[in-house]
This record gives C-alpha cells, sequence and structure tokens, in this order.
C-alpha cells in the first residue's frame, strides 16, 4: 500500500475560520464548509476561476482542518460548469496533435488541458457527491482537485505563451461520461474513475514525452514530468479508496474488479503498461500480469 496522507478528523467546532469571513475557502464567499466549496468550484464556468477556487481548497486543507460536513447531501447536478469554449465534439473529430509541428504540439497541449481540467471537476465531485465518507476521503479529493487545478494551469500558461489559450481547440467529451455513470456509488467510480481511466494516463504520459523530447520542446517536457509525478499519487489515492469500500461491501479487489467493469460497459485496461508507476500507484504484479 502506497504512502497516503493522513489528515486528523475535524471536530465540528474546529471550523479555522472561527466563524468569521476571514478564511474562506472560495474568495468573496461566505465562511463554508469543504463539501459546500467543492460544490461551488464545480459549478463554476470559467476555467481560470475554477483552478483558482480548486487551488484555494488546497491550500485551506494544507494549513488547517477545514470543517466537514460529511453527512450533507446534495442536489444530484449531472453536469459541472464549463465554458462556452471548447465545443464538444465526436473523438473523431477533435484536431490533429501530431507533436513533430508547433501548431500539432499546441494542440496536444490542448489536449492535455482539456483532460486536466476535467480531472478538476472529477475530483471535487468525489468530495461534494459521496455523503458519509470517512473525512479523509474528502481531504485526500480536495487535495487532488487543488493538483489537478495545478496541471491545468501550467498547460493554460504554456498555451498562452504560444499565442493560445483553452477552449481554441475543439475537444471530446467522453471523460464525464464514466464520472455520470458511477454517480451513485462510490466504489465502481474508485474502480473506474482512477484505476482505469486515471492510471492509463500514467502509460500513455511517457509516450507523449518521448515524442515532445524528440521535438526539441523542453518546456512541455517538463510540465509532463509534474503531471506524471502528482498522477501517481492520485491513482494510489483511488487504489488505496478502491481496497477500503471493496474492504467494506465484503468484494474482493482483485478478483472482483472485472466483473465491475463489466457491469459499467468497461473493459480491461490494455497493455504495455508502465510497470513502475503502476506499481508504484497500487497496483500488484499479479493484476498487471493478469492484464498483459
Ligand atoms: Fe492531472
Ligand atoms: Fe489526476
Amino acid at each position: 500500500m502506497p504512502a497516503l496522507p493522513s489528515h486528523p478528523d475535524p471536530k465540528p467546532d474546529e471550523h479555522p475560520a472561527g466563524g468569521s469571513r476571514s478564511q474562506c475557502l472560495v474568495q468573496d464567499e461566505p465562511c463554508t464548509e469543504l463539501r459546500a466549496a467543492a460544490h461551488r468550484a464545480w459549478c463554476l464556468t470559467d476555467p481560470n476561476a475554477k483552478a483558482q477556487a480548486a487551488l484555494a481548497i488546497g491550500e485551506q486543507i494544507a494549513s488547517a482542518s477545514p470543517l466537514i460536513d460529511a453527512a450533507r447531501a446534495f442536489h444530484d447536478d449531472l453536469r459541472p460548469g464549463r465554458p462556452a469554449l471548447p465545443r464538444l465534439v465526436h473523438p473523431r473529430d477533435v484536431p490533429n496533435r501530431g507533436a513533430g509541428t508547433p501548431a500539432g504540439r499546441v494542440a496536444l497541449l490542448h489536449a492535455i488541458a482539456h483532460i486536466e481540467f476535467n480531472a478538476i471537476d472529477l475530483a471535487l465531485d468525489a468530495v461534494w457527491r459521496f455523503a458519509g465518507m470517512p473525512a479523509d476521503w474528502y481531504l485526500d479529493w480536495a487535495s487532488v482537485a487543488s493538483e489537478e487545478a495545478k496541471h491545468f494551469s501550467l498547460l493554460a500558461e504554456e498555451l498562452g505563451r504560444r499565442g493560445h489559450g483553452y477552449g481554441d481547440f475543439d475537444a471530446h467529451d467522453g471523460l464525464w461520461e464514466m464520472a455520470m455513470k458511477t454517480r451513485d456509488d462510490p466504489l465502481p467510480r474508485m474502480a473506474l474513475v482512477p484505476r482505469l481511466m486515471e492510471a492509463r494516463g500514467l502509460d500513455v504520459t511517457p509516450v507523449i514525452r518521448r515524442k515532445l523530447e524528440q521535438a526539441g520542446d523542453a518546456q512541455a517536457c517538463a510540465i509532463l514530468d509534474v503531471i506524471l509525478r502528482d498522477e501517481v499519487g492520485h491513482v494510489a489515492i483511488g487504489n488505496h479508496w478502491y481496497a477500503v469500500l471493496c474492504r467494506r461491501e465484503g468484494l474482493e479487489p482483485e478478483a472482483d474488479w472485472d466483473g465491475l467493469a463489466r457491469r459499467y460497459g468497461a473493459s480491461a485496461p490494455k497493455a504495455p503498461f508502465n510497470v513502475e508507476a503502476r506499481l508504484r500507484a497500487g497496483f500488484t504484479e499479479a493484476e498487471l500480469t493478469r492484464w498483459q
């Protein structure tokens, strides 16, 4: 089991802001608890405002134990706040992302920025949507949301340096589909979002990085290094909570994964794997061998 951040359970009367507006999680909002702040950030449509709100949540949980209302049930909202652009199209219609030309690399960075933008919402969604979870669940996914916001911001700034911005290219909406399929149950959410979709990033990122390196794009490589390092931690958090929830339900994490995936229309991850990163993220050699 990888080392995971551990957080003390907050006591209801230990809100760091002491009931004042001085340490609010999101600026210009009344002081509130963590899940409400995550929901508010999830609803924001402006990409930079959403990223800033997620970063503010990260700073807050790093400096103090926030108030967490695990019992609160939110309205079952289906779609996070999104900007008018990028236009969402069929995957076959997204633009060429070859790394060999400056234009292709901009499109590639935009595609990764779109993934990171969705990743902010996915992590915020885990914080506000699932009631009755341990405090560490909320703190872990809030910290992931903050790191996804950092990834998005790094890419958005790099796009800016190249004369572009997030929204300039069409993108697809496949990433949100699995989030909605698993919105009723945190166990399949863990099985299929961090353990399947996010883990896929561990395999793909080094391949993309090699192409960018061959093209001499050191700035893009440096951003991917940050992303890959952090994503190992995100998948580790997903693996940790998947195992916790399996134990709670009397399921065997490895033996029961395939059946779970089938039920949600997902198939097993496809090799080749980044074995070293996946092992650090909590997968076992046995399951990687079984999927090869
Ligand atoms: Fe990320
Ligand atoms: Fe991630």
